[in-house]
């Protein structure tokens, strides 16, 4: 059993509730606004962590310690991993104001020196370090999280951080974009797979678009199904795909096909639906919430059909979806109420849902977690 620091992206509660579904077993031990510390038999390595879209970094807690042990405990540290040569560090803090590190890092140098080995901190501004930054300390380097939950004070070195370089490969380079259709960031793509519960087997995304969950889940080890009404879309997901499986050596399969997610699709087995749906034309800033309703009523339809559907074929499989909801002037929110609570009385129970959007955005995307039970 190993205890891991989790330090949690913006949107917490999906990046907690994502860490929940990856490690069912796994022990809350601690939490604050921006991390969660959990006890687990799981191997959390670089590997596994790029698996999760959610999180910045995690480190590996040794032990905790008390505010007045941390300086010291801090010191051993660094001190055990000198190789001779300058050690280049940083300790970034959670649950713990910043300003706390301009004092600590200082006495941690004046530490080293007394003990005449040479180091410097890489901390720019007495500020934790951001994920690039943290890149920017090499392999030769090390940063240190300390995890703050009431008096303790969890300790441990970091041990893997967010692949930013890989996303953005995978966002950019890609030879099929389409702002039309929109597109799902790969990181929420790999939190709402993972929000399945679903670790192996074969995954279906029924409003593929360009296809970023079809990329994320073949990266993820799993076998994609992918389909869209839009043949020219779905023709351009699986150039995306190819592209995917060349650059990233992938070994997993993508089969693609038309289909109207309205209509019942039986002849083909999936372990669970990951899936954004149509969100509605983009709209501008400051919307009028009477203007939607026409909108809505015709988004509503289509959400409600397709889990219509989805009974009719006899899926009992779970289902995370991204749906829209509206960010209107003085602060209302437009989201498809009725039909959740329609998608309910046809037996799809929610497990969850979480709100996504950038603080400039008009239209979200709200994801929910559904699970059938016809027995
Ligand atoms: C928001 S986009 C999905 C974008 C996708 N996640 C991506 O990253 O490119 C919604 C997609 O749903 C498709 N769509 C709309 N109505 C549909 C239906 N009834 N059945 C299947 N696909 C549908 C649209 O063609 C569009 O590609």
């Amino acid at each position: 059993m190993s205890t891991y620091i989790f330090i949690l992206g913006k949107d917490r509660e999906l990046s907690f509730a994502e860490l929940k579904a990856c490690y069912p077993r796994a022990k809350l031990k601690a939490e604050g606004d921006d991390f969660a510390v959990f006890d687990t038999d799981e191997k959390i390595d670089q590997a596994e962590f790029n698996r999760l879209g959610g999180c910045l970094k995690a480190g590996k807690a040794n032990y905790s310690v008390s505010r007045a042990e941390l300086p010291d405990a801090l010191a051993r540290e660094l001190a055990n991993r000198h190789s001779g040569s300058k050690l280049d560090f940083a300790v970034s803090v959670y649950g713990w104001p910043e300003k706390n590190l301009r004092p600590l890092l200082v006495s941690l140098r004046k530490a080293m020196s007394a003990k005449g080995l040479s180091s410097r901190f890489a901390n720019q501004k007495f500020l934790n370090l951001s994920v690039p930054q943290h890149k920017g300390i090499g392999k030769k380097g090390i940063e240190f999280i300390v995890a703050r939950s009431g008096e303790r004070f969890f300790v441990g070195p970091v041990i893997a951080v967010q692949d930013i370089d890989g996303y953005s490969r995978r966002d950019y380079g890609k030879p099929f974009r389409n702002m039309k259709v929109g597109m799902l960031p790969p990181k929420l793509a790999q939190i709402m797979i993972n929000l399945t519960g679903v670790k192996e087997g074969k995954v279906w995304d029924p409003f593929c678009g360009t296809g970023t969950l079809v990329m994320e889940g073949l990266l993820m080890g799993h076998d994609m199904l992918g389909s869209d009404v839009d043949p020219k879309v779905l023709d351009g997901a699986k150039k995306n795909a190819d592209w995917l499986v060349r650059e990233f050596g992938v070994k997993n399969k993508a089969e693609f096909f038309v289909h109207d997610a309205t209509r019942p699709m039986r002849d083909k087995i999936f372990g669970a639906i990951a899936a954004e749906g149509y969100l509605g034309p983009p709209q501008p800033p400051h919307l009028e919430a009477g203007r939607l309703s026409p909108l809505v009523v015709k988004l509503e339809k289509l959400y409600v059909d397709f889990f219509r559907a989805l009974k009719e074929a006899g899926c009992e499989k779970p289902v995370v979806i991204a749906m829209p909801f509206f960010r209107c002037a003085g602060g209302k929110i437009v989201d498809l109420k009725d039909a959740t609570g329609r998608i309910a009385s046809l037996g799809f129970l929610v497990q969850g849902s979480y709100r996504y959007a950038r603080p400039d955005q008009s239209v979200g995307r709200l994801i929910t977690c559904f699970s059938r039970k016809c027995r």
